[in-house]
């Protein structure tokens, strides 16, 4: 809606659909996408009105900025169906606000409230067919934005391409996860991007973490670039340690990103009078914790990850495995969000949006 009138959204269907190719009970997180998309280009200082494509490739010239100087953001959104057929987002205001602060971080031009809503609820009509009922199926959302303006001058592009792809989703990791505490590299800096969604913070993570798959970790908790001494958040999640009955995480900060499904188990375990400690948290106590029989459990929180427990961590050459939990706050939060999410409980947070 712009001065109340609906936007100008153009819409070009695919000729055919591919959903009868696509096996969705062995779905691997992130490969297949639906059949159309949003595009949006921002030229002559203005976003121009959005249009709804067949899924499909993009032209760029080889010089865009993008590909130089990393100037794109991205978010992770979900989409889910409850039984009666009815489609919901999980909080999507709290990701357009960090899209936004993300691109400002990287002098890209914020994206307007009603384009990014109007688009992307005309995208979710036109492929819900995509949105499969049933625990744990969703479709993940992945809106980002590119610089194209075509040179290598290192200044900001003055002109960019707002997109957004879907993709059926179910569990983003198919197997256990292990993660290790950082010790030489670090992922974010005191007055750098780390709280941005900015796509360098994930490609910048992916050789430290493949070093690290062949110690058996699938993920790094990285540390602050300091003194490596405190645990900030894993390279897919932010990260949660229950030392006894008590649940801890760090808080949020300009190298840490202001998760969304992180705030939520905050707010549901102020919620249950689960005591949370929101501060910083550091490697040797969660050590300790392990050596004592004190640490219970490590979960990491994330869109695309949802809850996701982690079985051992390793640090300084040491592994350590936790135990099984028959009282586990991992599959309580992951069961009470998933609850909220398929419109199975009362929404008491406001956290549903109906498209
Ligand atoms: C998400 O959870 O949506 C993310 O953006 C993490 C991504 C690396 C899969």
């Amino acid at each position: 809606m712009k001065d109340g009138i609906p936007l100008e959204i153009d819409v070009v269907e695919a000729s055919a659909s591919k959903i009868g190719s696509v096996d969705f009970d062995n779905l691997i997180f992130g490969n297949i996408f639906t059949d159309h998309m949003m595009v949006c280009d921002y030229v002559n200082g203005e976003w121009q009105a959005p249009s709804i494509q067949p899924y499909g490739p993009i032209q760029l010239e080889p010089s865009a900025k993008v590909f130089h100087y990393g100037q794109a953001i991205f978010e992770g959104m979900k989409a889910f169906k409850d039984d009666e057929d009815q489609v919901w987002l999980f909080r999507p205001e709290a990701n357009f606000e960090r899209f936004n602060r993300s691109s400002k971080r990287l002098a890209i031009p914020e994206f307007p409230k009603d384009m990014f809503f109007e688009g992307l609820e005309t995208l979710l009509n036109l492929d819900r067919e995509w949105i499969k009922k049933g625990f744990g199926n969703s479709l993940y959302i992945r809106p980002f934005v590119i610089a194209t303006e075509p040179g290598v001058s290192a200044s900001p592009s003055k002109t960019y391409k707002f997109m957004i792809i879907c993709s059926p989703a179910k569990a983003y990791y198919s197997g256990e996860v292990r993660v290790v505490f950082a010790e030489k590299f670090s992922r974010a800096a005191d007055g750098g991007v780390g709280y941005a969604k900015a796509a360098g913070n994930y490609g910048a993570q992916f050789y430290p973490t493949n070093l690290a798959k062949e110690e058996g970790f699938q993920q790094i908790v990285w540390t602050d670039a300091n003194t490596h001494e405190y645990l900030e958040e894993a390279g897919t999640m932010n990260i949660f340690f229950r030392v006894g009955n008590k649940l801890i995480t760090a808080p949020t900060s300009d190298r840490i990103l202001d998760g969304v499904t992180r705030k939520s188990v905050i707010t549901l375990a102020e919620e249950f009078n689960i005591p949370v400690e929101v501060r910083r948290v550091k490697v040797q106590e969660i050590v300790e914790a392990a050596e004592k029989g004190e640490l219970k459990e490590i979960f990491g929180a994330g869109t695309a990850a949802t809850i996701n427990p982690v079985k051992g961590f390793g640090h300084a050459g040491k592994k350590f495995e936790l135990p099984e939990q028959e009282d586990s706050y991992a599959s309580f939060f992951k069961s009470k969000l998933m609850a909220i999410q398929y419109n199975k409980t009362e929404d008491k947070f406001g956290w549903r949006y109906a498209v």
